[in-house]
């Protein structure tokens, strides 16, 4: 009897040093090589972006974050690019994001039509938040798909990652029409000869970052083709060299025109230009 007490008290204590093992050593590892995802049992939450132009653009590392993912939010044009990655997935619906009004004062808004869009996107939104934070509680992993750089006029991300700061958005990197669009040129592009800088901007801004020169790479956006040209013959000599690059990344699409700050409007006069048209301006063309 004495010998089968001696034993159980063993086990017992066999039992407890387990148990204050896994409390202090265990746990704190997985929390601390996890963050807190596994600790809370909560999922997590990435931006991926998906490349520019054709699907071939994306990377191993945004194919293998969808793959882990469970829940999507994506155009729908991704979703038919990428059908194949994306079979079985849970989808969110991305046109409730609203994001043109996140964070503004309706009320403030003096339109009625404008205040009405904003007091709707600002119930929409709350529900895809709502919908997001339910499956990132029920341990699901979310992924937001997008094109491009997402963080380079990324206005349609922006806003996740102020939403979803305390979930720490993790973000997979992407090729840009930037990048696609350099070695559509062909040229480094910091090779300018009156300076080597090369300013990413958009029409509002391209005045006062016009001295010295550099080589500006202009985000269109809805620009006028005619306003910015005029625009840029004021700041640069009237010989500057200009090219536009139409749809970056897209083999069969892509096209390429080059020309002078004198004779561009003439060469591309009468054509509708697409909204992915991306400028280049400075000496490194010459
Ligand atoms: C809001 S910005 C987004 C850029 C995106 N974040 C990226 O890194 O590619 C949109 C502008 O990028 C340019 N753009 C987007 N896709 C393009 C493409 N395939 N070819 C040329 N320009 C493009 C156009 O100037 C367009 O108006």
């Amino acid at each position: 009897v004495f010998e089968t007490m001696k034993e159980k008290k063993h086990v017992e204590w066999k039992i407890v040093f387990l148990a204050v093992f896994i409390a202090l050593v265990l746990f704190p590892i997985v929390f601390v090589s996890q963050g807190s995802v596994v600790a809370t049992g909560k999922g997590k939450f990435y931006l991926v972006s998906m490349g520019v132009g054709d699907p071939d653009l994306i990377t191993l590392r945004a194919l293998d974050t969808i793959a882990k993912s469970d829940v999507i939010i994506c155009r729908k044009e991704t979703r038919k690019q990428f059908a194949k990655y994306l079979k079985g997935k849970e989808f969110l619906d991305i046109s409730k994001a609203g994001w043109r009004t996140y964070r503004k004062d309706c009320l403030k808004m003096e339109d009625e039509k404008s205040r009405a869009k904003c007091e709707q996107d600002r119930k929409t939104r709350g529900e895809l938040i709502a919908e997001i934070r339910s499956a990132i509680d029920a341990g699901k992993t979310v992924a937001v798909l997008g094109s491009g750089d997402l963080l380079i006029y990324g206005g349609p991300y922006r806003w996740y990652l102020k939403e979803f700061a305390d979930l720490q958005p993790r973000i997979i990197p992407g090729v840009s029409c930037f990048n696609a669009a350099n070695a559509a040129l062909g040229t480094d592009v910091a090779s300018g000869k009156e300076t080597r800088a090369v300013v990413l901007t958009t029409i509002r801004e391209i005045e006062k970052l016009s001295q010295g020169h550099p080589t500006m790479v202009i985000f269109t956006m809805f620009t006028k083709f005619e306003d910015l040209v005029a625009k840029l013959q004021t700041l640069y000599p009237s010989e500057t060299p200009i090219a536009i690059v139409f749809y970056a990344g897209y083999k069969e699409k892509e096209r390429v025109v080059r020309g002078t700050l004198d004779t561009i409007l003439g060469q591309v006069r009468g054509e509708k230009l697409p909204f992915e048209h991306l400028v280049y301006v400075g000496d490194f063309l010459e």
